[in-house]
């Protein structure tokens, strides 16, 4: 069954058609990523997806059910799609503690032993256990983004929505949240939905791709036209 099932989505900001005939599956269990030119529409479908942008046209079905558009996401479909977003500095939250912000969410949806769960979820991403004490700033970027990913793991989600988690940290750091992820997928059996500017981060993660280019998908790419490089274009 397909954890994500797009049929002829399209957005429109005012006059503005974004996204205009977006059709794509994710399966359970893969990586599948969206690559295209600065401004086509990438990060807006992952917002539909986390029910963040709720004006869209067309059929989305997350893990078997259809969602509307213009709903509040609840309840379980809001704990099973999660997303890392671009800039962890701007989601986390200047004022809270690692501590607050982990545990926030698990209080949100009613869960118990919230700080042996906010300490594995540190574990699980490589920060020291002490760092729940501790503010954003005082944290590197690629800190900042483990704490994001942390966060996103909490409610143990079917799917993943990555929006470029890795751009803004040096090639190191990058490998290494790569790398966190992968692992972190096979553990918790979820599906990702990767969108990166980056051709290398794409063939190293994604089982699929799809090249969108004026709100359309204009090509697909399995694995192995992936590994072949087909596509680094232009
Ligand atoms: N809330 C909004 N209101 C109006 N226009 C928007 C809004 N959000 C996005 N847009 C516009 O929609 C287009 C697509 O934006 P989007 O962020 O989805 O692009 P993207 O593919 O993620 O680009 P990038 O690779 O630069 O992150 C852009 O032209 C953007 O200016
Ligand atoms: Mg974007």
């Amino acid at each position: 069954m397909a954890i994500v099932d797009i049929r002829g989505l399209k957005v429109s900001f005012g006059e503005k058609t974004v996204v205009s005939d977006a059709s794509f599956t994710v399966e359970k269990g893969e990586t599948f990523s969206l690559i295209g030119a600065s401004g086509c529409g990438k990060s807006t479908l992952l917002r539909v997806l986390a029910g963040l942008q709720r004006e869209w046209q067309g059929e989305v079905a997350l893990f078997g059910n259809p969602i509307k558009a213009n709903r509040r996401f609840q309840g379980t479909l809001r704990r099973n799609v999660q997303m890392v977003f671009q800039d962890p500095y701007a989601s986390l939250h200047p004022n809270h503690t690692l501590y607050r912000t982990l545990a926030e969410p698990l209080k949100i949806h009613g869960e118990n032993e919230i700080e042996d769960k906010v300490k594995t979820a540190l574990e699980q991403v490589g920060l020291p256990a002490d760092a729940a004490r501790r503010f954003p700033h005082q944290l590197s970027g690629g800190q900042r983004q483990r704490v994001a990913i942390a966060r996103a793991l909490l409610l143990r989600p079917q799917i993943l929505l990555l929006d470029e988690p890795t751009s803004a940290l040096d090639m190191s750091v990058q490998a290494e949240i790569l790398n966190l992820l992968n692992r972190l997928k096979v553990q918790h059996g979820m599906s990702y939905l990767l969108v990166s500017h980056d051709a290398d981060v794409i063939a190293h993660m994604s089982d699929r791709a799809a090249f969108m280019a004026n709100g359309r998908i204009e090509r697909f790419f399995e694995r192995d036209a992936l590994v072949r490089g087909e596509h680094r274009m232009g």
